[in-house]
């Protein structure tokens, strides 16, 4: 099924979730842009996260998204919010929404995991899940160990969803890959990083403007792998012990957000070396746009 159709927006393009980044005026202007912005919750308290989503609906009429990162230790908290106000879609990331899949699914919210391989997306599959984000290894943030250009066909042929591809987007030659290999939308955090109503300090902007193709690192192992720019910070968590790296990397990522380039973890993708300017969510979600297949392409398939 189209993502378009699926979601109820207008253009297959979602703005991923950006922990402590994705506030409501960035899922605001993606929404009313025709993508689907998604609200991070994390730092969020009920209370904040039913302001967020009051905000959000005061700014839109158009769908939006909200993302539950499992590792977060409030979940079972923000849940009822949830519940009580159905929001049109839920993204879960690093964990197993199995406990409380049915009850979204009950209230009329399409609950949508990022997956970072087939056997988890085999296992969403089962649980309902309305469509997978299949997530390449190339993005920013944590990162499983699967390249986009791999795991989406695999994802693609293993499951009968509708696979997003995230990793890597922030092109329209990006798109159009991206659904040459099957998928039906795409994920893009690194790229909206630089919008301008995106709340992270100038230094994070320029940082990425200034970045080139290998400007990124992973640090960490298991499920604390994350990609981000090359800084003193990395450096530093390439050769710490591992209580050492859990000390730096606590709250590295809001350091970053304020602009603190000596202990910030600046949380990029590979496709940070593309992005060459700041400008309004509602531009990079019209050029990306432009990677979606005409009808008369898809007919001819
Ligand atoms: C700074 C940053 C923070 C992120 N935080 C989250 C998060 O809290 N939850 C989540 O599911 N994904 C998170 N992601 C992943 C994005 O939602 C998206 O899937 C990913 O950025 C896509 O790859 P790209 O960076 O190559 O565009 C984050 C990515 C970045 C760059």
């Amino acid at each position: 099924m189209k993502l378009t159709k699926l979601l109820h927006i207008n253009k297959p393009i979602i703005q991923g979730s950006m922990a402590g980044i994705s506030q409501p005026p960035l899922v605001i202007a993606v929404s009313n842009a025709g993508g689907l912005g998604v609200l991070t919750t994390v730092g969020l308290t009920p209370e904040t996260l039913r302001e967020a989503i009051q905000a959000i609906r005061a700014g839109t009429r158009q769908p939006f998204g909200v993302n539950l990162m499992l590792q977060q230790p409030n979940i079972s908290a923000l849940l009822p919010v949830l519940l009580a106000d159905p929001v049109p879609v839920v993204f879960t990331g690093a964990g197993n929404p199995k406990p409380f899949i049915q009850d979204l699914i009950n209230v009329g919210t399409k609950v949508i995991p990022v997956i970072p391989n087939v056997k988890i997306a085999r296992k969403m599959s089962a649980l309902g899940a309305s469509a997978v984000v299949a997530e390449g290894m190339e993005s920013g943030g944590h990162i499983g160990t699967e390249t986009t250009m791999t795991l989406v066909p695999q994802v693609v042929s293993a499951v009968d969803l509708p696979v997003i591809a995230a990793g890597g987007i922030g092109t329209v030659a990006s798109v159009r890959a991206a659904f040459s290999l099957g998928a039906v939308g795409v994920q893009v955090g690194t790229a909206f990083l630089v919008a301008a109503e995106t709340p992270v300090a100038n230094t994070y902007k320029r940082l990425i403007l200034q970045a080139d193709d290998t400007s990124t690192v992973v640090t960490g192992t298991g499920a604390d792998r994350v990609r981000s720019l090359k800084t003193p910070l990395t450096e530093k968590l390439l050769t710490a012990t591992p209580t050492e790296q859990v000390k730096l990397a606590t709250g590295s990522l809001q350091r970053a957000i304020k602009g603190d380039v000596a202990n910030g973890s600046f949380m990029a993708g590979q496709i940070a070396g593309s992005i060459k300017k700041i400008e309004p969510a509602a531009q990079i979600i019209n050029r990306l746009a432009q990677g979606e297949p005409t009808i008369l392409e898809e007919l001819s398939q």
